[in-house]
């Protein structure tokens, strides 16, 4: 009996494969819990119950939404945006950090100093063939300038300079701003120690040679 009812299960498992293997193999075979393989398929241009809102199926992201690892810059290129980013805008990197202005020299040297020259005076190798030189970096206008508005003219361009954030990343722009510091800072330094040596000069030159002055004046 036991051995009748196996046969039997074994007979009817295989009339169930012979049923489910089809024997054209182009075909497919049974399947059992097809769920989500056979999707309703939309024209993408046409509207569906639960995409009415954006009246078809080229969903638009909702406004107001920012793509992951984009850091939005809300500012125009206009001179009055330029002002904002200035009062709005620090510097994110840390002036103490030697890696900061020795990247941003690199940047500068690459992108900036064939019009600006390599130290920020206005005399890049293109500005005696006909382009029109930039300002010196060194003039009180620059000296002037905030970090924030620095990035913005590097990220939007101003006038005749075009915009370098397609060639320059954020936080290189950022480092370039560091290193511009870094320039007006040793430029600072040498022409105010040029002063206080031609101030030392004349004074000299002016006093009678110390040869001339009496012993008391001297020792005095
Ligand atoms: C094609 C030449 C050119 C290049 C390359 C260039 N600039 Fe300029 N830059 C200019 C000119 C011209 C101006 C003056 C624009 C104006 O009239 O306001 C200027 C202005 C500036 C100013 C404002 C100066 C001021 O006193 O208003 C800064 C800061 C500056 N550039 C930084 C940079 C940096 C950083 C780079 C490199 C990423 C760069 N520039 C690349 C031509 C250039």
């Amino acid at each position: 009996m036991r051995k009748n009812i196996l046969l039997s299960v074994v007979l009817l498992a295989l009339v169930a494969l012979h049923w489910a293997i089809p024997s054209d193999r182009s075909q497919r075979t049974v399947r059992f819990f097809p769920d989500m393989a056979d999707s309703q398929a939309y024209e993408s241009q046409a509207p569906t119950a639960t995409t009415s809102d954006y009246g078809d199926l080229d969903l638009r992201p909702p406004a107001g939404s920012i793509a992951r690892g984009f850091s939005p810059f809300p500012y125009d290129a206009s001179p009055e945006d330029a002002l904002r980013a200035g009062l709005e805008l620090n510097n994110p990197l840390s002036a103490d950090d030697p890696s900061v202005a020795s990247r941003g020299a690199t940047v500068f040297a690459t992108f900036c100093a064939v019009c600006h020259g390599l130290a920020g005076a206005g005399d890049g190798t293109v500005t005696p063939k006909g382009v029109p030189p930039p300002p010196s970096l060194h003039a009180q206008h620059a000296l002037d300038l905030a970090d924030g508005q620095i990035f913005h003219i590097i990220t939007h361009g101003q006038k005749n300079m075009a915009s370098y954030a397609a060639q320059v990343d954020r936080t290189d722009r950022w480092r370039l701003v560091s290193y511009i510091r870094e320039l007006q800072t040793a430029e600072t330094t040498r022409l105010e120690r040029e002063k206080a040596a031609a101030e030392a000069a004349a004074r000299q030159s002016s006093e009678p040679a110390s040869d001339d002055q009496p012993a008391s004046e001297v020792l005095s």
